[in-house]
């Protein structure tokens, strides 16, 4: 409850949101690339306090019942938003859901394990996440995970339940 990173820094100018210090750098380094090819990504939401998830959650809760609420949000103190290593990403539109319509989608599918970012929350896979696909979720796990999930197709889930195993 009331953990928070002590290294959170600004993304700015790519967003007005924090990310813990190796996710914000990795994050900025992403969209100059991005920027370089022509594409936008922007931060939209990073790094949520504990209270914020709650504040966001009972908003939810406000208009879809709480088995909806549960695909699609996480409850306080179970969001990998208050880590400060997951941020949701927008182009141009400050609208995430039209996101996977934007060519910065298709970029971002092909070059964000590069800078050590994963899509987290996969299409197909919600049995395994937990929630429904989103993606403009993004998660920060290093280049190498990253590009080991990126080549594989695994979930972070996965990954870290194997992990734990061996
Ligand atoms: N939307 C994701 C699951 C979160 O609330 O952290
Ligand atoms: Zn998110």
């Amino acid at each position: 409850e009331d953990f928070s990173p002590t290294d959170l820094v600004s993304v700015s100018p790519y967003g007005n949101v924090k990310l813990s210090r190796n996710a914000a750098e990795a994050f900025i380094e992403l969209c100059k690339q991005a920027k370089e090819d022509g594409y936008t990504i922007i931060g939209i939401s990073g790094y949520r306090s504990y209270q914020t998830q709650k504040n966001l959650y009972n908003r939810y809760l406000q208009k879809d019942p709480q088995k909806v609420v549960d695909t699609y949000s996480a409850k306080a103190g179970h969001s990998e938003h208050q880590t400060g290593l997951a941020i949701d990403v927008s182009s141009n539109n400050p609208d995430m859901l039209t996101f996977e319509m934007s060519s910065s989608f298709i970029w971002m599918k092909e070059n964000a394990h590069q800078f050590g970012y994963i899509l987290r929350y996969l299409k197909g896979k919600e049995d395994i996440t937990g929630y429904k696909y989103e993606p403009w979720h993004y998660r920060f796990v290093g280049k190498e995970i990253a590009t080991l999930l990126h080549q594989t197709g695994m979930t972070y889930d996965e990954y870290v339940a194997i992990n734990l195993e061996n």
